[in-house]
């Protein structure tokens, strides 16, 4: 095992002496990651990413690690920052750099000037590719480091948020490289944030809290695939969930999915929890605050901080202290106690650990298997957002079920013919 001395590689980790730990639990999370596993051993052999230059702005954390160890083994000279201030596990971090030699700047916690900073130090490396989560990497590319954005081949963009904030720039013309959108994958969103996001956000809660949710009413905001999941997972603990939706047809969905759906400033009166996953702004806000029972939690699951206007809640309170780890207690004037999570953050990656790595599997297949298609296609790819191709997304469901071992049925010739001809079935 090399000592801290024998590191090379640039970085700004927390504390080089936490690597043993992270080693574990990347070593532990790869066990659960079949998908991957079989795409590092064709990478080793095939060398798809020889010497192209990767830039990765991701969730720092033990399954990240296996999809950058991958990634590496394939040729690619990568580097990582973190996508979120909050998710970073240090010693992952640490042994990345430490017994993996990948670059990595990133520190839990850190402020938002280090934050910035990190991306561009993950810039500096001149990407050819880029991965984001949430776009900050791309955006801080094409304001503050334009010079390099002609020997930008493509990149992927994990997350649904960042997805939003690409297509506006495409649509105004302004992204000057193709895109590749993993949560558009079937091998992503019906998996990653649906059962991922659906079990870790109620894990974070719980470890946060130590609340038992059977007989609580829980108001999900967002009925998309991660609010499903969320709803499923607390209906199933006992929870009485009500959805709050500004789709109708989700709306509809979650009625018939056996749902209450009303409008925040119904669910404000009655809500014992409140959990937000949107991917908007201020869905809990002033008006809501105002109704809120007393001893009602929030908390955040969406991409970034800002689905609860915290500002205006602190504006509301006269005092505010931490009640235990991850939970602060907003006292407000009118005597009533409000309480936030995590400070608004993606609650399952600030008070626990995320996705589990069986789901971050097929997520993390699609982003290697993506980045390879892009070093391969780029010249004939154009400046915009494009979904996962297809027979990658259905590879990826291929290599997942293989794992398990389980076999499907396959089309018989008739079949096949029945299916694609108009003339039989009647
Ligand atoms: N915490 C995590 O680990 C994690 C993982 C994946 C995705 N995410 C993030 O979670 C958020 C949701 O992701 P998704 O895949 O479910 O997206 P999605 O687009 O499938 O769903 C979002 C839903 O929110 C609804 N919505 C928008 N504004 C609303 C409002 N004001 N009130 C009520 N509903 C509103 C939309 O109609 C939509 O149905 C995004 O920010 C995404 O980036 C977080």
């Amino acid at each position: 095992m090399p000592s801290h001395a024998a590191v090379t590689v640039a970085c700004d980790v927390k504390d080089l002496a936490l690597a043993d730990t992270g080693k574990r639990r990347i070593e532990w999370a790869f066990q659960s990651m079949p998908v991957l596993q079989t795409i590092r051993k064709q990478f080793i052999k095939t060398q798809p990413l020889r010497d192209i230059r990767v830039a990765a702005c991701l969730h720092v954390t033990a399954e990240t690690a296996n999809l950058l160890i991958a990634m590496r083994d394939g040729g690619a000279n990568i580097v990582l920052c973190a996508s979120n201030a909050w998710s970073t596990q240090d010693d992952v971090a640490s042994s990345l750099v430490r017994d993996y030699n990948i670059p990595v700047y990133a520190n839990m916690g850190e402020n938002h000037e280090a934050h910035y900073s990190h991306i561009l130090a993950a810039l500096d490396h001149q990407p050819q590719i880029t991965m984001d989560d949430g776009a900050d990497l791309v955006t801080n590319l094409h304001t503050k480091r334009q010079e390099l954005l002609d020997n930008v081949m493509g990149g992927t963009e994990e997350t649904a948020t960042g997805v939003l904030r690409l297509e506006a720039m495409a649509k105004e013309g302004l992204l000057r490289y193709p895109i590749i959108a993993i949560h558009g994958a079937l091998t992503n969103h019906l998996f990653d944030n649906r059962y991922g996001t659906g079990q870790s956000t109620i894990d974070g809660i719980l470890r946060a809290t130590n609340m038992l949710l059977a007989g609580m009413t829980v108001v999900v905001a967002g009925y998309g695939w991660c609010g499903r999941g969320v709803a499923m997972r607390a209906h199933g603990l006992g929870a009485n969930v009500i959805v709050t939706e500004i789709d109708p047809t989700k709306a509809i969905e979650a009625i018939m999915d056996g749902f209450r759906v009303m409008s925040m400033g119904e669910a404000a009166v009655i809500g014992d929890l409140f959990i937000t996953l949107t991917g908007n702004k201020s869905v809990i806000a002033r008006d809501h605050f105002e109704k809120l029972k007393n001893g009602a939690i929030l908390c955040n699951s969406g991409h970034s901080n800002v689905e609860i206007d915290l500002d205006v809640l602190a504006s509301l309170a006269s005092s505010r202290r931490p009640a235990r780890e991850f939970v602060e207690e907003f006292a407000l004037r009118d005597g009533r106690k409000v309480y936030v999570l995590g400070e608004g953050r993606p609650i399952n990656l600030t008070a626990a650990e995320g996705q589990p790595a069986s789901v971050m599997d097929m997520s993390f297949a699609n982003q290697a298997l993506s980045v390879d298609y892009i070093a391969k296609n780029h010249a004939s790819l154009e400046k915009r957002v494009y979904q996962v191709p297809e027979d990658l997304d259905k590879q990826v469901a291929k290599m997942k079920l293989e794992s398990m071992g389980v076999k499907i049925d396959r089309l018989t010739p008739e079949q096949e013919h029945y299916l694609a001809s108009w003339s039989e079935g009647t």
